[in-house]
């Protein structure tokens, strides 16, 4: 128990986070009163049953960035930190993605891998799953899905049985991350039963299985994600969650799995108060992102990393997406020292205008050549096709036939490689770089300015972590003693600390 006196002492009371805060002063009628704000140690942010399910103490995770940009190094670290990382598999090739698999496999804490809906690309999706599936990785993050696909409903039902005290027991754990409650519905829903008796069908699942499926969720968490790096829907992260919170209560009731459904926040989350925002609303864990590939694990650049650490609320902006590029898809993305986001809008508006490459005017087409493409438009599709044909040879034959999608096919080139310089730190491409990023990092930038994490190379993923978790305990034990009417002092901050002092005020 500490009994604060002075400012300095309030604060300092505050900051233990392991003892309660006892003050003792006069109610408005000048009665005695006595304030008192309990411990609250960051594991007690969210749903601790959720952390003991997948094996975890703090109720944190670092979402899936495509291209390793989450990195093997960030599961790890993240992991033996007592929280959770997912890999980020997307848009990488698969043997990268098993290269990644065994190097975790064995591992003494939890990780996860991102699944995420390819409609490009079905066939790498179903390997995918199946990858996962044959090296039991029972945890992944699945993302981008509009609807329930067949690999992801055999993943999650591989392997269920019931257990000797009659329990039903899915060995694969999906987390789903959403933005929209239709989704969420469907995420929180048994497994659709036309995919059911497909897996059936096919001898995948057997009858019991398949009965047993329909009594589980397919996934008994889902992500909630606001405006955010990457591909987002832009919503408001408090208007957002309240909505898939209740949506979770009222399809707990309505199922009556016998398990509990859970909802997780991400997009915005970089700063302590957004992630005490995040616990208050009831969250069961926060995800990050953006400000995870700002730090020295990712899988990035140190020019991005540079560029990231510079980076303010409003730098970012939407974008055209590769992978959805013709449907007018977006992904929101760092605007500040690149001209990506504009070069890409011109190609989008290009795409709209125009049937074909042959139909774009001829000053243009060379505009083009010259500042984006840095070639002739048919080397590009030269190399192109030369790609697809490896990959999947059903886009040449589609593209040879339609001159738009031959335009989208060499369009697309742009987009992802855009992505590669950045990753890769292209020294020549700068201007091109292509950087998924969202208002978490000015965010985060503002709150660490003037600190140690101020500085890219002192930017660790599980060190911003405990600071982000500590910082929340920390401002709801503040909230507490306010809402007691009891002044917090004047210089009152909740300032980036070093490992050593968060583990000292813990201890
Ligand atoms: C560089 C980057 C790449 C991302 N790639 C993926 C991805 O491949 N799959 C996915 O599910 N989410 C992806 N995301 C989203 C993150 O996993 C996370 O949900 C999001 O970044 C959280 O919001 P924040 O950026 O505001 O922290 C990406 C985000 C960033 C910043």
């Amino acid at each position: 128990m500490i009994s604060p006196d002075t400012d300095h002492n309030i604060t300092e009371a505050l900051r233990t986070l392991s003892q309660p805060v006892r003050i003792a002063t006069v109610g408005p009628d000048n009665t005695p009163l006595d304030v008192y704000v309990a411990p609250l140690l960051p594991e007690q942010l969210g749903d601790q049953t959720f952390c003991r399910e997948v094996g975890i103490r703090y109720p944190y995770i670092g979402g899936s960035m495509a291209k390793g940009i989450s990195s093997v190094a960030m599961a790890e670290e993240l992991g033996r930190a007592g929280m959770l990382g997912f890999f980020g598999a997307a848009g990488l090739p698969f043997s990268a993605v098993e290269a990644a698999v065994d190097t975790l496999t064995g591992a003494d804490f939890p990780f996860g891998f991102n699944l995420i809906h390819s409609p490009h690309e079905p066939d790498l999706e179903a390997a995918l799953a199946e990858l996962y599936m044959r090296k039991n990785v029972h945890l992944v993050e699945a993302s981008a899905f509009l609807a329930l696909t067949l690999p992801l409903v055999r993943y999650r039902t591989h392997g269920i049985h019931r257990a000797a005290d009659g329990i039903i027991i899915a060995p694969n754990r999906i987390i789903a991350k959403v933005s929209r409650e239709e989704l969420a519905e469907k995420f929180f829903s048994p497994p659709p039963e036309k995919l059911l008796r497909q897996l059936l069908d096919e001898g995948a699942i057997t009858a019991e299985q398949a009965e047993l499926a329909t009594q589980i969720p397919m996934a008994q968490e889902v992500t909630a994600e606001a405006d955010s790096g990457g591909h987002t829907d832009n919503r408001p992260a408090i208007a957002l969650f309240p909505t898939i919170a209740s949506l979770a209560a009222r399809m707990e009731q309505q199922f009556g799995y016998g398990v509990k459904l859970r909802v997780g926040l991400a997009g915005g989350i970089a700063t302590p108060a957004a992630a005490a925002a995040a616990f208050a609303m009831g969250a069961a864990y926060i995800m990050t992102g953006s400000v995870n590939q700002a730090c020295v694990e990712s899988g990035t650049s140190d020019t991005v990393r540079r560029m990231l650490a510079e980076t303010r609320q409003a730098d970012v902006t939407m974008a055209p997406a590769a992978d959805m590029f013709e449907m007018g898809v977006t992904v929101q993305v760092l605007k500040r020292g690149t001209m990506f986001p504009m070069r890409a809008a011109k190609l989008y508006d290009m795409y709209r205008s125009h049937d074909g490459l042959d139909g774009i005017p001829g000053p243009e087409r060379e505009k083009l050549e010259k500042t984006l493409f840095l070639a002739p438009l048919a080397d590009i599709w030269r190399d192109t096709r030369a790609f697809f044909l490896q990959r999947d040879p059903r886009q040449v034959e589609r593209a040879e036939r339609d001159s738009k999608h031959l335009m989208a096919l060499v369009f697309r080139w742009y987009l992802g490689q855009a992505a590669h310089w950045a990753k890769d730190g292209t020294s020549t491409r700068t201007m091109d770089y292509q950087i998924w990023c969202g208002p978490a990092m000015g965010a985060f930038n503002e709150w660490a300015s003037g600190s140690f994490l101020a500085s890219p190379e002192q930017r660790r993923v599980a060190t911003v972590a405990r600071n982000l978790l500590f910082g929340a305990a920390l401002l709801t034990r503040a909230n507490i003693l306010r809402y007691q009417n009891i002044q917090l002092p004047a210089d009152f901050r909740i300032e980036p600390l070093e490992d050593i002092h968060i583990k000292e005020y813990l201890a």
